[in-house]
């Protein structure tokens, strides 16, 4: 993708009709954005295409971060010169990957993944990228894991991105508060989920360990926050950025 030229597929009058009069909006426009700024601006190192190829030729569901949005992550990631990053959820370290080249030398992400088949996946994409020594994986429940490192007092991290099952949010959230410490930037993706946070009825788990995420954020008066909301290739959603007060 890297120097790849792109069309301008949609006059920007015709851009600003759809925004305006709230027309034919639809995921066609969002793909055919999504990859003009991909190929102009995002930009990415050719083992990080090699890795998301290999994640697809495994089968692996394309449930990944869109491209905008990671290379936002990576861009947070330098912006408070984050040396200590947790993941939880990691899919097939694309992610992963993204935030490993963000950090400066000696720096460490710490990735949590409960499924054995991608975490040996996110193993093999991030030997292939050069980060080996940037990348810790844990393997396993991230509930049990993230409940162990505060446990046992593990050293605060400065930057947290939680994108596993959203039903456990909640926890997850409340876990990677004990993991910070002023200044910690968390990042929660998948917010919005086509609007469903805030339609009505309980039956949908994810939705609800957003909207109990929600709650943490409202009352919680350690913390700062908000939620963009985003159209992408993979449709309509957002994400919550969390500041930890100092
Ligand atoms: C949305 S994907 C992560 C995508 C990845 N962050 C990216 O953008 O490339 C969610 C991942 O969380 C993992 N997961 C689900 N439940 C989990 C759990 N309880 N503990 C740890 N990982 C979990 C899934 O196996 C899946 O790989």
């Amino acid at each position: 993708m890297e120097g790849a030229s792109h069309p301008v597929l949609f006059p920007i009058t015709e851009l600003i009709y759809f925004h305006q009069v709230g027309g034919p909006m639809d995921q066609r426009i969002w793909n055919d954005v999504e990859d003009y700024f991909t190929c102009n601006i995002v930009k990415q190192e050719t083992s990080f295409s090699n890795a998301l190829r290999r994640q697809n030729e495994e089968g692996l569901p394309p449930i990944n971060v869109p491209p905008t949005q990671r290379k936002l992550l990576y861009l947070l990631a330098k912006m408070i010169n984050a040396r200590k990053i947790l993941e939880i959820g990691a899919l097939g370290g694309y992610s992963t990957l993204w935030l490993a080249k963000a950090l400066p030398e000696g720096g460490k992400i710490t990735t949590l993944e409960i499924n054995a088949k991608r975490a040996g996946i996110i193993r093999d994409n991030i030997l292939s990228a050069g980060l080996a020594d940037k990348v810790e994986i844990i393997l396993g429940p991230a509930k049990e894991t993230l409940l162990e490192m505060a446990e046992r007092g593990a050293s605060i991290f400065d930057m947290i991105f939680i994108d596993a099952d959203k039903e456990n949010n909640p926890e997850y959230f409340d876990l990677a508060l004990r993991l910070s410490g002023p200044g910690t930037v968390i990042v929660i993706d998948n917010v919005v989920r086509n609007g469903k946070i805030i339609e009505d009825g309980d039956g949908d788990p994810s939705v609800m360990g957003i909207r109990m995420s929600i709650e943490i954020a409202k009352k919680d008066e350690r913390i700062e926050s908000t939620v963009i909301q985003t159209v992408s290739g993979k449709g309509y959603d957002g994400f919550m950025v969390v500041r930890v007060n100092n």
